[in-house]
């Protein structure tokens, strides 16, 4: 796993968009495995400003998001439905027939992770996985502890999750459980990008990449796939070299 460390937030989601547009226009049939949250927002801004210069096309790619709330409907506002609509996939060229995000509110959560691995599968398997990272070192919502052999399934979040989303719901309180891709599944991919920006996310970033590959840091696993890459802003990337990895 190697690190690229940008001046700012702009620099570095520009760097990132600029990399999956690049990935996209060399295999327009690209598989892409996309995050949520409030850092992949300029990353995905940049994105559909290419794509309405033309300078990229999403037609024939496919779209995953790595997960969604358990027990939120599609049109929920806090939704990563209604989040990944509002942000990309409602403001490029995407075809609806291969966007996927998983179904919140199925009726047999279970056999709803079971389908969405397997459409995975079907699609071929990622090509690019983008990642955010969660102050704990989640990536999707496969929170500290989780098995790196997971597939996509139900999880239980955290309480120190829960809290940083709280403000997107009402009563500030975020939904216990949510689908996510598994570790094994995002292990996969061809190529991953993880992006972060922020002092809130040193720490996390430090261990990733400075400490043990070990279950309890999810996104450490990284540091066993053959092309994964941090994009860090200068604040995200604060903590690296002062031995705080442990
Ligand atoms: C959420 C999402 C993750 C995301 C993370 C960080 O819980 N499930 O996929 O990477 O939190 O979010 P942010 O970028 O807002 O800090």
């Amino acid at each position: 796993m190697r690190a690229r460390i940008f001046p700012d937030y702009e620099a570095m989601s520009a760097a990132a968009a600029d990399a999956v547009a690049r990935r996209v226009s060399e295999d327009p049939s690209s598989v892409l495995l996309l995050p949520t949250g409030t850092t992949p927002l300029g990353m995905y801004r940049r994105l559909v400003d290419l794509c309405r210069l033309g300078d990229v096309s999403f037609a024939e790619a496919t779209f995953f998001n790595l997960d969604e709330y358990l027990g939120l409907l599609p049109d929920h506002p806090a939704s990563y439905h209604v989040y990944m609509k509002e942000h990309f996939y409602g403001l490029i060229d995407a075809d609806p027939a291969r966007i996927f995000v998983p179904d919140g509110a199925a009726l047999d959560p279970e056999a709803e992770c079971e389908r969405y691995e397997a459409a995975i599968k079907e699609s071929g398997g990622v090509d690019v996985c983008v990642l955010g990272i969660g102050r704990n070192g989640h990536i999707g919502f496969n929170e500290p502890g989780a098995p790196f052999d997971s597939r996509t399934r139900v999880v239980t979040l955290s309480e120190s999750t829960r809290l940083v989303n709280a403000a997107d719901f009402e009563a500030n309180r975020a939904p216990e459980r949510a689908i996510t891709v598994g570790m094994a599944t995002i292990a996969e991919s061809r190529e991953v990008l993880l992006l972060a920006s922020d002092t809130n996310k040193a720490k996390a970033v430090a261990a990733a990449l400075e400490g043990e590959v070990s279950e309890s840091m999810p996104a450490s696993m990284l540091g066993h796939h053959p092309r994964a890459t941090l994009f860090l802003d200068e604040d995200a990337a604060s903590g690296l070299g002062q031995g705080v990895a442990g």
